[in-house]
Formats: C-alpha cells, structure tokens, sequence
C-alpha cells in the first residue's frame, strides 16, 4: 500500500530518535532497540563519515597521551565492554566479527622517538597502564615483519582492534532486522520544542516530523550548530580534526599479526592488520594505514603529499607493504572537543542528549557511550564514574533559560 504523505510527514512517535548514523550513533540506537525502546536513526549516508576513515585500533592504553586522563579512563572503561559488544552483534546478525587480540607493538624509528616512547612508557606506569619496553630482537621475534632500522620497541598487550566498517554493516542489519528500528535516509533540518522548551521532534530535509520522547545527537562534525540554532543554553562545542587512512590489500607475504604503531623522527604512524579473512584472495589480509591529524575541515581531499608521508613512514616500520596493493583512500574529519573527551548524555535542554565529539576513538568509545546515553533515556545509573567527565553541559553557557524563552 503506497504510504501517504501524511504518514510519511508524521511517522509514529519514537522513545528515542538518534540523529547520525556512524558507529556511535548506530550503537546508541541498537543498545537502545535492544533495551526494549522503539528507536529511529535519521542520516541520509549512515556511516560515511569519521567511521568510514577510522581503523579500528581498540587501543585504551596506546592512546593515553599527556594531558589526558579522564579521556583514558573512559577509553579502559570502553574497552572492557568491546568483547560482550561484538558477541552480542555477531548473536544478533550472525556476522562474524573478530577481535584482533594480539596487542600492539610500540615501535620508536631513531633515537629521538625512543626518548618518546621512554616518556609515553613512564606515563603509563604513572597510570597504572600495562605496557612493557622490550628489544627490537625481542619485538622483531614476535613481529617478523618489522623494519631493519628501529631504536627501540615495547609491547601493549591489552590494545585489542577490530573492523569498523564490518561493525558498523552489522549493527545497521541488527537495527533494521528488529520491528522497534529504523533507519530514515534523511538528514535532520530542525529540532522542535514544545512550550515547556522540551525537545519533542526532530524534522527531516523531505519535511517529515519525527516525534520522540528523546533526541540523541551523534551528529559527528555533521550540521550540530544549524540544529542548535533556537538553543542558545546548548553548546556542542566540536571541532574538526582532519585525517586520511588507507587500506592495503596484503598477500600471504605480509601475514602482519600485531598492530605496529610508532612515530618516525617525531611523526606518528600505525599499521593495522585484520585477522586474516578479509581481503581479496586466500591468505589475504586488509592492512589500514593512518593516519594524518590536522585541525581543519572535512573537505574529503586526500592529498598527494599526506598520503605520500603516510606510506612513507608506514614502510620505515613496516617494509613489506610496498608489495601490498593501495586499495581505498579515506579523507574524514575526527570530531573532537575543546578538551578531547566526548559529550555523553543529558545536554541542558530537556529530551536532548548527546553522544559526540569522540575524537581518534569514536570506534573504541561506542559501546560505552550507547550504554551511558541509554541509561541516561531510561533513567537508569550510569553505567560507569568515568562518564561525569564527558557531562555535555561543562561546555554550557551559565545562562537563565527561564529567560530565553521557549522558542520553536
Ligand atoms: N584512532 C586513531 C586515529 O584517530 O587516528
């Protein structure tokens, strides 16, 4: 029966409506359809934005950096859930979705990056991170594959990865399979409040009105301060950072098991290898190259030059992929905050959540933000103490809504 145009402006109300439908956005809305919530992801190109670039690294403890230890306890906090997150996905869709578990190798290029990696070892140490120096003999013995010329190596045992582009495929067939989700192909164009100043709908580009008993935005770097427009009490505060990945199709030559990370004089590199399986022949294996880090816009332009860096010195520590084919180059902008961590959860308007600005670890992040935003929907506890460091509201104006008024 053709649906009319009443129904297609005023589809039934939803408890949740999730505008963004990236990795976080779509495990939100899962977790929630899951919950027993009746859930609507609106975006016209789900998964086309920082999760299309991103490589997969569940990598808690080789992410810590100076300056950033809340961002570091939520990371741990997260990946703690990524193994009961998969199995569950895979249960739901029957799509196999492997953890790489062999850890990472921390690799310094000269002497230089070494006193780096000496620093980052000691931070770790300092928060309880297990990481371990080692010897290039001893880093080359479980990594064959490893370049001739390294000053120095250390293993991350705990760093887990895994292919987001496989989990973000699975959790929109889980979403769409279930009767209480779906996916509209749309892109939010407004929110609607009522008189209270309650969220209580979002409106799409084709003029449809999605009512919802709560909005979530995981907007990515995508239009949040268009839809924020009529609330001025509400800051989103996200930035784009700017990186380029690229994928390798690898032969049996290059059976490339740990994730080799590193800088090369001063310049950070990673090597990520999925499982085996997943590329295009027997024995092949997708490698991902990434990434370059820039505080500009996400105008999907891979340069020359950045990608000519990249492989460079990916190949300082990884010599064998100059035999791998360069399949796909991914230019995405990461959504980051002032202060790196995410907004997760009640924003200072009523019926409006956020789950955004996760920066370099939107991947890791997601199962432990679709936990703490449904719980925020059902009124339930937070899921973890790490979260009150990613309250939405640290960023928000001090102003009186009372005086702002309750517009539309
Ligand atoms: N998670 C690594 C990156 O954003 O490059």
């Amino acid at each position: 029966m053709p649906v009319s145009a009443l129904e297609r402006a005023r589809p039934p109300a939803r408890d949740v409506v999730v505008v963004g439908g990236g990795i976080v956005g779509l495990a939100v809305a899962w977790r929630a359809a899951a919950a027993g919530l009746t859930v609507t992801v609106l975006d016209p190109s789900p998964g086309d934005g920082a999760t299309r670039a991103a490589a997969g690294m569940l990598a808690a403890v080789s992410e810590a950096d100076f300056g950033e230890r809340e961002l570091a306890r939520l990371n741990l906090a997260s990946a703690a859930r990524w193994p009961a997150f998969t199995a569950d996905l895979a249960a739901a869709t029957g799509n196999d979705l492997p953890l790489l578990r062999a850890g990472s190798l921390a690799v310094a290029y000269d002497a230089d990056d070494l006193a780096l990696l000496r620093r980052v070892l000691a931070l770790h140490r300092e928060w309880g991170l297990a990481s371990e120096e080692i010897s290039v003999a001893d880093a080359r013995q479980s990594e064959p594959y490893l370049g001739p010329r390294l000053a120095g190596a250390a293993r991350v045992d705990g760093d887990l990865a895994v292919d987001p582009r496989a989990v973000h495929a699975a959790l929109l067939r889980a979403l769409t399979r279930t009767p209480s989700g779906s996916v509209v192909r749309r892109a939010a164009a407004g929110l609607e409040r009522d008189p209270g100043g309650r969220v209580v709908a979002v409106h799409d580009d084709d003029g449809a009105r999605h009512a919802a008993g709560a909005v979530v935005l995981a907007t990515g770097t995508g239009a949040t301060p268009e839809l924020l427009a009529g609330l001025p009490h509400v800051r989103v505060p996200v930035r784009p950072v700017k990186g380029i990945t690229l994928r390798l199709d690898a032969g049996p030559e290059l059976a490339l098991e740990h994730v080799v990370r590193g800088t090369v004089q001063g310049r950070p590199v990673y090597v990520v290898p999925r499982g085996g399986g997943t590329g295009s022949g027997p024995g092949h294996r997708e490698i991902v190259v990434g990434a370059t880090s820039e505080e500009r816009p996400d105008d999907r332009r891979a340069e020359a030059g950045r990608v000519f860096a990249l492989l460079r010195d990916a190949r300082a520590l990884v010599p064998g992929i100059d035999e791998a084919a360069l399949v796909d180059v991914t230019p995405r902008a990461r959504p980051a905050t002032p202060d790196n961590v995410p907004l997760v959860g009640e924003t200072a308007a009523p019926g409006l959540l956020a789950a955004v600005g996760h920066g370099r670890n939107g991947v890791l992040l997601a199962p432990l933000t679709a936990d703490a935003v449904v719980a925020a929907v059902t009124g339930g506890p937070s899921p973890d103490a790490a979260l009150s460091a990613a309250d939405p509201r640290r960023f928000a104006p001090a102003v009186d809504p009372a005086h702002e008024g309750a517009a539309r």
